[in-house]
């Protein structure tokens, strides 16, 4: 079964084409980071215009790179939830019109499932049950994966999403945005010991997280220096910040692995790129007898193979939308 996906959630418009869930066809992805990054984060409205300009071309190009024509494609999938409500309803709208023209099915899909998606592509033994880790710019989520449609949310952020504080501190920092991985490549230069930043633990809710603690941390740190008239060893910072964030990711999902008795763990979203994370979760992992899947670094962040991949699943499971879907800025991953 042939999938075009499109995904328009947030500033990358892309488009693919997956067979059956796990061979990816095509894959375009249009970053619109360079527009963005005057504004040190995504404008919406920009976000909005610029996948307006860009959808019918990449749809074409995920076509046209996998040597398909609309005849070929068995269904339309598109992200309709979580995300910028504008840069969402372009992608919807286009995939709408795009089914009822074709008379294909039109599938929905939750932008947060495809982040774990990008696992089946990228691995194709992997199946549930498992515990997925998902960091991304807006979600930071431990989940119980125990069917590819059924999801139990275990814990989450009580405040900012993992990435949300990776680039907030790299804003302190002076670096540009997106800033996550500019934090990454300048905390292999750093001491992590450098500097101790606060780790929240919930007693009640082991699984759960907190950023905000980290991030005020950070900026503290960086305002009392300056205000000094010393210069911050950025690198340090940097590599102080990474080893705060990641170690209560790695150790809150391993423990919940453990807790719940599934030996396989996976990664998801645009966090789960770094390189400090992906280290802690190999070896964490191995000391624990765990089987580790995370996705190569390019179907870590927004791409829609990953869309193409869980439509498959969805559509297995029966899961159609009319021309009445919408686009919904929030919506749970259960
Ligand atoms: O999953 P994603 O592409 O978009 C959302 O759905 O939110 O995640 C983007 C987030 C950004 O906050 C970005 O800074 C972060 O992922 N990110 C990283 C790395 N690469 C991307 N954070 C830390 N280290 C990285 N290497
Ligand atoms: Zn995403």
């Amino acid at each position: 079964m042939n999938i075009l996906a499109i995904e328009s959630s947030c500033d990358e418009t892309a488009a693919a084409v997956v067979r059956d869930g796990r061979e990816v066809l095509s894959n375009i992805v249009n970053t619109q980071i360079a527009e963005h990054i005057k504004y040190g984060g995504v404008v919406p409205e920009i976000a909005s215009r610029r996948h307006v300009t860009n959808i019918s071309y990449v749809a074409e190009a995920a076509l046209s790179e996998a040597s398909l024509t609309m005849a070929d494609v068995d269904a339309v999938a598109v992200t309709y939830a979580p995300g910028l409500i504008g840069a969402l309803l372009v992608g919807v709208n286009f995939a709408k019109g795009l089914a009822y023209a074709h008379k294909k099915p039109l599938v929905p899909v939750h932008h947060i499932r495809s982040h774990v998606a990008a696992n089946y592509i990228a691995h194709r033994e992997l199946k549930p049950p498992f515990i997925a880790l998902i960091a991304s710019g807006s979600h930071s989520h431990i989940v119980l994966v125990s069917d590819y449609t059924r999801y139990k949310i275990l814990g989450r952020t009580r405040d900012d999403a993992a990435g949300e504080a990776f680039d907030k501190a790299a804003r302190v920092l002076g670096l540009p945005y997106p800033g996550g991985v500019h934090i990454d490549r300048l905390s292999r230069e750093g001491d992590a010991k450098a500097i101790k930043f606060p780790r929240v633990h919930f007693k009640d809710a082991p699984y759960d997280f907190s950023f905000s603690g980290v991030k005020t941390a950070v900026i503290n740190y960086a305002h009392t220096l300056s205000q000094r008239g010393e210069s911050i060893d950025r690198a340090d910072a940097a590599a102080s910040f990474s080893e705060a964030v990641t170690g209560i990711l790695s150790e809150n999902v391993i423990k919940a692995a453990l807790d719940f008795k599934v030996g396989t763990v996976v990664m998801a979203g645009g966090v789960c790129a770094n390189s400090m994370l992906r280290e802690k979760l190999e070896a964490a992992a191995g000391r624990h007898g765990l089987s580790l899947y995370m996705p190569p670094v390019a179907l870590c962040t927004d791409n829609a193979a990953m869309v193409g991949s869980q439509a498959f699943y969805e559509y297995e499971n029966g899961r159609r939308a009319d021309l009445t879907l919408n686009g919904r800025s929030a919506e749970s991953i259960e």
